[in-house]
């Protein structure tokens, strides 16, 4: 067999082929008024030499730094600046730019257009067209130290990376425009280039399969006011039914979290609750990931009324077991479908996970040392082990919530690719 060397060339930088990977991407690139404004042209033409279809949008302060001329050479489409203006059609163009925009990058971004953002004002045509559109929107800001450090700056942007539209490609620490040192500046024209391909070209890798996610910690009521509850935020099952619908799966998550989201969230309280929701909803995913802390136990009886102080120096709390959803479902899980689970444990990890792993008839468990500070319960970030079925490990060091579903992600394709290989008898 003889090997035909491929005429695309792997870009290693940004991880892509240099031919044309971004073909049929429509980017809105949109520049705020900045002196990192500049950029804005290398940029656009390594988004256009990728393939992109590139339309630039620029605030009146980004006027002030960069000429609409140079982005309409470079993108060979027309810049658009004005809000207002004579238009050729009843309906305005960059309306429907901004409807079929594959993703909105902003870069550079203020901190005044970060808190219009956030604050959801429009008040010139970038940020019209960032509320008229529902595409992904990744910013880099870009300013002073002092002015990113500023509370309300900080602020504005915890609310943005905290809504699922957005992502923020972190600045970096260098000399910024006034001569202060301090991080403000903006990333590297490649790290952009390569935060933008990373989003447009994940998509596809689960875009014919339906996924159940649950988050969140089950609470289950003693009385009207009082419940048996835990810690669990619902970040980490938030953050994979985001990664999961950012690859173009589709979505459902049961939720104790209830959360804005493009695909259908059902907002559940109990564990029967849970179960109910995810039994319906188990027969038509093709993968159930279970990150939800399911309390194990539930009071038998609930009061329908506040239960009162009494004389007594005990109350006695009589419990009941719940179900276990995941070991129900991994009994009759079909053969095409792929089930994950999470254990939560504060001392033996790998052995407790492993069992859990078996006991269940999971496919993957994905283990979280509880024990150590700042990760697991409603922090953002998370270290875990993951033990698959076959037998294959891997640790993953601490890292955001989003980065660990991302790599679940991946795990899904493959398993989904095999799974599609195998023979059916
Ligand atoms: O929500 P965050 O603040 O982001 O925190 C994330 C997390 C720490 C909750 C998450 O990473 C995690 O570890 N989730 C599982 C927690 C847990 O309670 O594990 P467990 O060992 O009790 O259960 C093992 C598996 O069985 C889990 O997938 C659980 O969803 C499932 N289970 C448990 C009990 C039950 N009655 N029914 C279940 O389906």
């Amino acid at each position: 067999m003889t090997m035909k060397k491929s005429s695309k060339k792997r870009d290693s930088k940004f991880g892509f082929d240099s031919f044309n990977p971004l073909e049929n991407k429509t980017v809105l690139l949109g520049i705020s008024g900045g002196i990192a404004a500049y950029k804005a042209c290398d940029i656009a033409s390594m988004l256009r030499h990728a393939g992109a279809d590139v339309h630039a949008v620029l605030t009146p302060n980004a006027k002030e730094f960069i000429t609409p001329l140079s982005l309409t050479t470079i993108t060979r489409n027309q810049a658009h600046c004005e809000q207002y203006g004579a238009q050729a059609n009843w309906r305005p163009e960059h309306i429907d730019l901004a409807k079929k925009a594959d993703l909105i990058l902003i870069a550079p971004a203020t901190a005044d257009l970060i808190a219009k953002l956030a604050a959801g004002i429009c008040d010139d045509l970038l940020t019209t067209m960032v509320l008229a559109s529902p595409a992904k929107v990744m910013i880099a800001p870009a300013m002073n130290p002092v002015m990113l450090q500023h509370p309300a700056t900080k602020h504005n942007l915890s609310i943005l990376e905290n809504r699922y539209r957005y992502d923020v490609i972190p600045p970096e620490y260098g000399e910024v425009a006034c001569g202060d040192w301090g991080t403000g500046k903006m990333a590297s024209v490649d790290t952009i280039i390569a935060a933008v391909a990373a989003r447009l070209l994940a998509h596809l890798t689960l875009s014919t399969k339906r996924l159940l996610v649950t988050a969140g910690g089950t609470r289950e009521p003693i009385d009207p006011v009082r419940f048996i509850g835990n810690r669990s935020s619902g970040k980490m099952g938030i953050a994979m039914a985001d990664a999961a619908h950012g690859r173009g799966a589709d979505v459902t998550l049961v939720s104790t979290v209830d959360v804005e989201r493009a695909y259908p969230v059902i907002v559940v309280e109990t564990a029967q609750e849970m179960q109910d929701a995810v039994e319906s909803e188990f027969d038509g995913c093709d993968a159930l990931v279970m990150t939800a802390a399911v309390a194990d136990f539930r009071p038998l009886t609930t009061s329908n009324h506040k239960i009162k102080k009494t004389d007594s120096e005990d109350l006695v709390l009589e419990l009941t077991k719940n179900p276990d959803i995941i070991d129900l479902l991994g009994r009759v899980k079909r053969k095409d479908q792929v089930i994950i689970g999470f254990a939560a444990e504060s001392e033996a990890l790998l052995s407790n996970a492993t069992q859990k792993l078996k006991r269940k008839n999971l496919d993957v468990i994905v283990g979280n040392d509880i024990s150590v500070p700042d990760i697991g319960f409603g922090s953002d970030d998370n270290a875990v082990i993951i033990l698959n079925s076959d037998g294959a490990k891997e640790s993953l060091p601490r890292m955001p919530k989003r980065a660990i579903a991302e790599h679940l992600c991946d795990l899904l394709a493959e398993r989904f690719q095999a799974i599609e290989k195998t023979p059916v008898h």
